[in-house]
């Protein structure tokens, strides 16, 4: 056997004795997926992105990320149907190119997931700060902004982020309910925004429609990227979904679609009603409804924002979790961190591990910084999650594919070119920060993980 990857069929063998309860359907994993994509990115960067970027066309912008999302999602599906497992691209590319590569995946996965729970609790403490103001409470600025943005920690966040972490660690199936609220509320206050909206269209805000030019859009696309982030998450899922091989692409695309049509309804009415240069505030739709006088509208949007949020962080604090486990099992990580909780199921020690992580994160560092590093490691993922898909097809051709993408290569290839044209849009600071979180994963793999890989016993269940 290639010491240097995990034999294939190791991960058949697991997928096939699935170890964790199967508990998702086809709606409960919609669900999560709409739960973990719509959040901060539509309620806080639709303005601000409108604004500075593309104007108008920030509509364009969220179709154009949507098409890469898309194209990813169905290389994703690929994967995830043949081999469905939690770990995701770090077990794809430990199998297909070897464990360097693996462990380069999963430690940016991880990265991603938890900058982005950073990124969306932060957004979520402005709701809430906002929100309160409205009411005549302030809080004040040094327990709501990091020492970036001139406070001391945001609290919000911290405590927020730790209350998740708890509900997680009591059972996935729990907090399947209280998510599935949540993303009611969450869908809720977009209807209520569009209704209460759609009559104060004004057709002439939507001229010029690109005022920062066809650059603006693109510009605009890498940033709204941000939005679409979630849908890889669904993955992690596969070993708790049930008949995993059609439910998965199914719940990735009708997450993707749901969002999207939202994201372009929403835009399209926050434009029409506010001319596009006074967006520039992240509490964009209640400022839209507040404008034109609906105060009641307003704060119930800002009130189900603030719930709403919630289940994205919910949804990535779980991925990051479940990530966290599969490089433990692997050995890459301690083993400590891929054991179960006897009562819950739940990978407790990961979870508490990645709460305290995030909620560092969170308290203490910028929020722009934040979303750009989940747009570089989250796409430099993608790339390579569209380059196994090749990969594996040529290495494994005659391996049970239950869900094919279409058009030979053709797919994986233009997701790859999309990745890598989003990723050039990007800013300096974000490469940076990423090469120093590339850093600390060789120190880990260097000292620690070479020793311990163990692909014999990756897909160990312990429970304690
Ligand atoms: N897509 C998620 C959001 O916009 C990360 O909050």
């Amino acid at each position: 056997m290639d010491n240097n990857k995990i034999d294939i069929k190791i991960l058949l063998d697991n997928a096939k004795k699935g170890d964790r309860k199967k508990t998702l359907g086809l709606f409960d994993l919609s669900i999560l997926g709409i739960g973990a994509i719509i959040g901060t990115g539509i309620l806080v960067l639709t303005g601000i992105v409108a604004a500075t970027d593309a104007g108008p066309g920030v509509v364009y912008s969220f179709l154009i990320a949507a098409l890469a999302s898309g194209l990813i999602g169905l290389c994703y599906a690929e994967l995830t149907t043949s081999i469905p497992n939690s770990g995701s691209a770090y077990v794809y590319a430990w199998a297909s190119i070897g464990k360097r590569v693996g462990f380069f995946a999963g430690w940016t996965l991880l990265g991603v997931y938890i900058t982005t729970t950073a990124t969306v609790a932060n957004g979520w403490s402005g709701y809430v700060h906002s929100f309160f103001a409205e009411f005549g409470v302030e809080i004040p600025k040094a327990l709501i902004m990091s020492p970036f943005n001139g406070g001391i920690i945001n609290l919000p966040a911290v405590i927020m982020i730790f209350l998740v972490t708890f509900v997680l660690s009591k059972g996935t199936s729990e907090s399947k309910v209280l998510n599935n609220i949540l993303v009611l509320v969450k869908i809720a206050i977009i209807v209520l925004f569009v209704v209460v909206g759609f009559s104060y269209i004004n057709k002439s805000n939507w001229t010029p429609f690109l005022p920062y030019g066809v650059s603006g859009v693109f510009a605009g696309a890498s940033t709204v990227f941000f939005a679409f982030l979630g849908f890889d998450a669904l993955a992690t899922s596969a070993e708790e979904t049930k008949n995993v091989q059609k439910t998965l692409p199914k719940a990735i695309l009708i997450s993707l679609i749901v969002a999207t049509l939202m994201y372009v309804i929403v835009s399209l009415v926050m434009t029409g009603v506010v001319k596009f240069d006074r967006l520039n505030v992240p509490e964009a739709m209640s400022f839209v409804l507040l404008e034109k006088g609906h105060n009641v509208a307003a704060q119930i949007i800002a009130a189900g924002a603030i719930l709403g949020i919630i289940a994205v962080v919910l949804a990535f604090i779980y991925a990051s979790a479940n990530i966290m486990m599969s490089m433990s099992r692997g050995g890459f990580l301690p083993k400590k961190f891929a054991t179960l909780n006897k009562k819950s199921g739940s990978p407790n020690n990961a979870l508490w591990l990645i709460g305290f992580i995030a909620a560092i994160c969170a308290g203490l560092l910028d929020i722009k910084n934040l979303a750009v590093f989940a747009n570089v490691g989250s796409l430099c993922v993608f790339f390579l999650i569209s380059l196994m898909v090749i990969l594996l097809r040529r290495q494994h051709p005659d391996l049970e594919r239950p869900f094919k993408v279409p058009f030979g290569y053709v797919i994986p290839i233009a997701s790859m070119i999309v990745c890598i044209l989003l990723l050039a849009n990007l800013p300096l600071n974000a490469w940076l920060n990423y090469a120093g979180w590339l850093l600390i994963g060789l120190l880990m793999y260097a000292f620690y993980s070479v020793k311990h890989i163990d692909a014999e016993n990756s897909m160990k269940v312990d429970v304690d």
